[in-house]
């Protein structure tokens, strides 16, 4: 077996540790595909629905097969009244990524075929958690504003059904697949973060809802689905800001980060950023509101002029750099970005632990088990000698 110890503390970037039919990401031509097709065309032509059944199936679906995936997606709408009643007893306080962490459990224990190992139950098991995340972001948003929980309007899509659950007003169809097409482009990545955390764990044949747990706990992080609460936040800071380029240098010369741009593996612009950013002048213009969309565009601008100043011509703004303006357009509360964030990716996350366990793309699963070199306290080969506590000094 290869040493590979030039391979340490990278965060594995350019390590390749497994084979995927799923999605890639050609990071220097800035191209993305899901089962070989291009982000691009499917967020013109396709639904949050038809792309998660691609992700799932390897296939884009019949239209008997959509009508059937969509029926199944919404009769799973309908959780147990123990969940709500679960989530109630959470301090209001709960962050929302926290409480759908906590939910994940919850929703396994609802799950009739949780300790069923087939493909067909971990198929159905993907489909109850990409109906259900939806849920639980939307009802825990009314929970904590003491609110009760919205039944599911049937006739909606998941995009749809989420604005309903979530705002209790029936949403502009515009909106909604505005909404709806933000979900194609983060339904999956390839080895991301909270992918590959998904992966690990689903390697040990821990049930998928354990995978699922893991990815949000990994999303959560402002180097990851955490970065769009950061950018709106960026954004409100800098209304009021003449000096946008000046704002830049001087975050730079402290060694802060912009956040939103920069990514671990596109060295060019990230193709969903482009749609992204399209989409919130498109839909800033439809509510009048286009000074976010531009504001972003000028930090995005001044940013991209300061980073080649310096050298780092590849740093070009990702999937939340206008995710944040879009979904602050939407009125989409500012911590609930990251959540929906995993309201799509659970589409990606659920295909990429059925992948995993079944060792679709490589024949055999396998644990995932890396090695380690120890850098720490070494007395030779008996051990430090262990002192009762009563002898240790300071
Ligand atoms: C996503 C991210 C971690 C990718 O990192 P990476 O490709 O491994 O790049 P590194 O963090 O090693 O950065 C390479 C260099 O560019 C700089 N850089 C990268 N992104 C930057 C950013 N957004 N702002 C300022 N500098 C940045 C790093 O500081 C580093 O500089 P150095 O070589 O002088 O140390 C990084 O770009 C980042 O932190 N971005 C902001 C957070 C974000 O938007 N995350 C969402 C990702 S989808």
């Amino acid at each position: 077996m290869p040493v590979l110890t030039n391979t340490k503390n990278i965060g594995l970037r350019g390590v390749p540790v497994a084979d995927t039919r799923i999605s890639d990401v050609d990071g220097a031509n800035g191209v993305l595909i899901y089962r070989g097709y291009r982000i691009e065309q499917l967020a013109e032509s396709s639904t949050f629905e038809e792309t998660a059944y691609l992700l799932l199936h390897d296939a884009l679906p019949t239209e008997e097969q959509l009508s059937a995936f969509r029926m199944r997606l919404v009769a799973a709408r309908r959780v147990p009244e123990f969940f709500f009643e679960a989530l109630k007893r959470l301090p209001a306080k709960t962050h929302p990524m926290d409480a759908l962490q906590a939910s994940i459990p919850l929703l396994a224990a609802a799950d009739p075929d949780l300790d069923n190992e087939s493909r067909e139950a971990n198929i159905a098991k993907a489909e109850r958690l990409i109906s259900r995340v939806a849920v639980v972001v939307a009802a825990w948003h009314r929970i904590r504003n003491n609110r009760e929980p919205i039944p599911s309007d049937d006739l909606l899509s998941h995009a749809a059904n989420f604005l309903w659950q979530l705002t209790g007003e029936q949403p502009d169809a515009e909106v909604a697949r505005f909404l709806d097409v933000a979900l194609v482009l983060h339904a999956d990545h390839s080895f991301n973060a909270s992918t590959f955390a998904c992966r690990e764990i689903a390697s040990t044949k821990a049930h998928m809802y354990a995978g699922v747990a893991g990815g949000v706990g990994a999303l959560s992080g402002s180097l990851h689905g955490g970065a769009n609460v950061q950018v709106i936040n960026m954004l409100t800071e800098l209304q009021d800001e003449q000096d946008i380029a000046g704002w830049v240098r001087r975050e730079l010369e402290s060694g802060r980060k912009i956040m939103g741009m920069g990514h671990a593996v596109y060295k060019t612009a990230d193709p969903r950023a482009r749609f992204l950013k399209d989409m919130c002048f498109r839909l800033g213009e439809k509510l009048g509101q286009n000074h976010w969309c531009a504001l972003s565009a000028r930090v995005e601008e001044a940013a991209v002029a300061e980073f080649t100043a310096r050298g780092k011509t590849t740093i070009r703004p990702n999937v939340d750099f206008f995710s944040a303006p879009v979904y602050h357009l939407m009125g989409i509360p500012h911590d609930l970005m990251t959540p929906l964030f995993a309201v799509s990716r659970v589409a990606g996350w659920t295909a990429h632990i059925i992948e995993e366990k079944f060792g679709d793309a490589q024949g055999k699963p396998a644990l995932y088990r890396p090695s380690s070199d120890y850098t720490g306290s070494y007395c030779g080969k008996t051990g430090c000698v262990y002192k009762p506590i009563e002898e240790r000094k300071g």
